[in-house]
């Protein structure tokens, strides 16, 4: 009996309709990783047939879908930014939704000179989805990422070595504990933009059981007070972390812009603003440090 052709493997996408909002891409990322093609090669040959060997993985990968596991996980990559990225279980998955944090860095410097070199800090950097964007944009820059997690910083580092952007360092830290401020290293440890897609979800928040959060450990998800902990302390700490005229930007729930934003303006930014993402939810709100001189001088 001849195996299963292309064709007969997306008609199968029928099957994911009940689990995934994405059920025929999902069947064509499966092919594309099963088969080692692009998407435009499953359509123009779709009438060939899988080896034996071929089928064998997808039959693995389809059933591993249909018991609800993320698609990325099952093929070990994400796109972000038009950037491939290798993704596992030990952190997030990047979100299209996360791109305005890095459009929104973008548009805060669009004012610099092309070559004009600034230093920049992704904490919690995961997979290092939003350092490598930034990177991709930004050649001239120098920029860290940060994770808690050796998984993930060991992950970052595997995107960061296979994009080969040798502007980016990858460090192990919990929060700022890295990168602590010595009074005669000031200079070297203050950044000009601060971005963070901190864990903040209310650990209550019945979401957590459902869809691909639950194959994503906790520590990437959840934070204290009602999910607010994490963003709280970066923004008490990220202060001494700025640069004057320096920039923080953070990623929240849809249901916490008005918190952040009094966060941001109690421990004196300026400039507040909040962004929405694709699906129109209060998304990234930011704000200036804008103090004269060096560190602190206006405090
Ligand atoms: C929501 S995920 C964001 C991952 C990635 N930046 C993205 O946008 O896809 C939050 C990340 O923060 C990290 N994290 C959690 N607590 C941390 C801490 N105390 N210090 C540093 N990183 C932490 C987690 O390991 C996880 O990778």
């Amino acid at each position: 009996m001849s195996n299963i052709t292309v064709a007969q493997c997306l008609q199968l996408s029928s099957e994911l309709e009940s689990i995934s909002d994405s059920a025929r891409l999902d069947v064509e990322l499966i092919l594309c990783n099963v088969l080692q093609k692009n998407r435009t090669w499953l359509f123009t040959w779709s009438d060939k047939n899988l080896t034996a060997e071929q089928q064998q993985l997808f039959n693995e990968f389809f059933s591993r879908r249909k018991s609800g596991e993320p698609i990325a996980h099952i093929i070990g990559q994400r796109e972000f930014w038009s950037l491939p990225l290798s993704v596992n279980n030990s952190t997030l998955i990047p979100r299209p939704d996360t791109e305005l944090l890095v459009e929104l860095v973008l548009e805060l410097f669009a004012a610099d000179e092309p070559q004009k070199k600034r230093r920049c800090l992704d904490l919690g950097t995961g997979t290092g989805a939003i350092v490598l964007a930034i990177a991709s944009e930004k050649p001239d820059w120098q920029l860290f990422g940060v994770d808690k997690s050796a998984d993930a910083i060991a992950l970052a580092e595997k995107n960061r070595a296979a994009l080969q952007f040798n502007q980016v360092t990858m460090l192990q830290s919990d929060w700022f504990a890295a990168l602590s401020l010595h009074a005669d290293e000031t200079a070297v440890q203050q950044f000009d933009v601060i971005v963070s897609n901190p864990p903040y979800i209310d650990p209550q928040d019945p979401h957590l059981d459902q869809g691909d959060v639950r194959f994503e450990p906790r520590s990437a998800l959840i934070a204290d007070n009602k999910g607010l902990a994490d963003i709280e302390l970066i923004i008490q700490q990220g202060w001494d972390y700025l640069c004057p005229q320096g920039w923080l930007l953070l990623e929240h729930g849809y249901d916490q812009s008005v918190a952040v934003r009094d966060l941001l303006r109690a421990r004196g930014f300026v400039q507040i603003e909040t962004r929405f993402d694709l699906g129109g939810n209060e998304r990234v709100s930011f704000g200036k440090k804008d103090v004269v001189g060096r560190k602190g001088a206006a405090e």
